[in-house]
């Protein structure tokens, strides 16, 4: 079959250890389906893989790829949850967590293969493609705000770095959910785009809030840390989900204990918030945000321009 694999490990261009090729078509496992991809979507987590970040060379080639939605063997229209392991479901109770291509082959295929119980229904109101954008950047945006910051309708959130897979998903959840949304983005094009899905105020990123929110939605790290510490309220939450500009902030700690912040990780989310998701979808008019979409053949495009950061919102896949 067609995949787009980790050849090689390749910290300062990642983008050049992609290869689009045959690789051995999926083997029929105990408890595990074989889904007909029909769409994937890109998340930063494939250049991290690229980057050796959480893939090891010993493992390679491995099929990039956290994201799908397709046809399951008995024909109905799937969502694929990306997360293997933190249930038990087809690996047994002691296998460690992991993603879709940190250790089982992923998405960016003709065929993916995953456990049985990682399947949902695909509403068919979303497209295979916008489903396919749900279940990781978007199915981490909404851990963030409802389950993680436990946002409620009328409360304020900041979310940085406008223009990502995270952040477009945290606008477009949260004001569709009745918060007041600030984001922040490096571009003045974005920070229009962060408007029109329904931020209330768009700010370069460092600058003052209006009001200090209730939470703030971080994925950039180092470069906007501070600003997110300055800008909640005291007794409020930051979710952090990704370090994108690094990992190395200072932590701010005299005003985290001071202002009795809540700091909070978020990997991923539950299958039962994946399912919420593709329901609030379906009953509403929300939408992931497709910023382009390319063919399988042409994934390395599509990683291109995730890698130089122009897109605003998801990068489509289809086989
Ligand atoms: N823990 C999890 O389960 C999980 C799930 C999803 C994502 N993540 C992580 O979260 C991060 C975002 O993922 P994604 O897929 O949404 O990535 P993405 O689509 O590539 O978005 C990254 C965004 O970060 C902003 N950014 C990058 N460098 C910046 C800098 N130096 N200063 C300010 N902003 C900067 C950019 O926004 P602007 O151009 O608008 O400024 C960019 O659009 C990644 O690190 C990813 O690994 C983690």
């Amino acid at each position: 079959m067609l995949a787009a694999y980790a050849a090689r490990i390749s910290p300062d261009s990642p983008v050049d250890a992609l290869e689009v090729g045959q690789r051995p078509d999926p083997v029929e496992r105990e408890n595990w389906s074989v889904v007909q991809v029909r769409a994937a979507s890109l998340n930063h987590h494939d250049l991290w893989s690229l980057k050796g970040v959480g893939l090891r060379e010993d493992q390679l080639p491995m099929i990039l790829g956290t994201d799908a939605a397709g046809i399951a063997p008995d024909g109905s229209e799937v969502i694929v949850h990306g997360v293997v392991g933190a249930d038990g479901h087809g690996v047994g109770p002691r296998e460690r967590r992991t993603l879709l291509s940190e250790k089982y082959d992923g998405a960016l295929a003709e065929y993916v293969t995953v456990p049985t119980a990682n399947l949902l229904p695909k509403p068919p109101e979303l497209t295979f493609a916008e489903a396919a954008c749900l279940g990781t950047a978007w199915l981490t945006a909404y851990r963030m705000l409802f389950t993680v910051a436990d946002l409620k309708p009328g409360q304020s959130v900041l979310v940085q770095g406008a223009g990502g897979g995270v952040a477009t998903a945290a606008i477009v959840l949260g004001a569709a959910a009745g918060l007041e949304v600030t984001a922040t983005s490096r571009s003045g094009a974005k920070r229009e785009r962060a408007l029109a899905l329904g931020a209330r105020h768009a700010l370069e990123p460092g600058a003052r809030v209006p009001a200090r929110v209730d939470a703030v939605i971080e994925s950039v790290g180092q470069a906007t840390w501070s600003h997110s510490v300055r800008s909640v309220k005291p007794g409020g939450t930051i979710a952090v989900c990704g370090a994108t500009s690094g990992d190395a902030p200072g932590a701010e700690l005299t005003r985290v204990f001071f202002q009795e912040l809540t700091v909070r990780g978020v990997t991923m989310g539950t299958r039962e918030e994946l399912a919420a998701l593709a329901a609030f979808c379906a009953r509403s008019d929300v939408r992931p945000v497709i910023d382009s979409t390319f063919a399988l053949a042409d994934a390395a495009a599509g990683l291109a321009r995730l890698a130089e950061g122009a897109q605003v919102g998801k990068i489509v896949i289809e086989p």
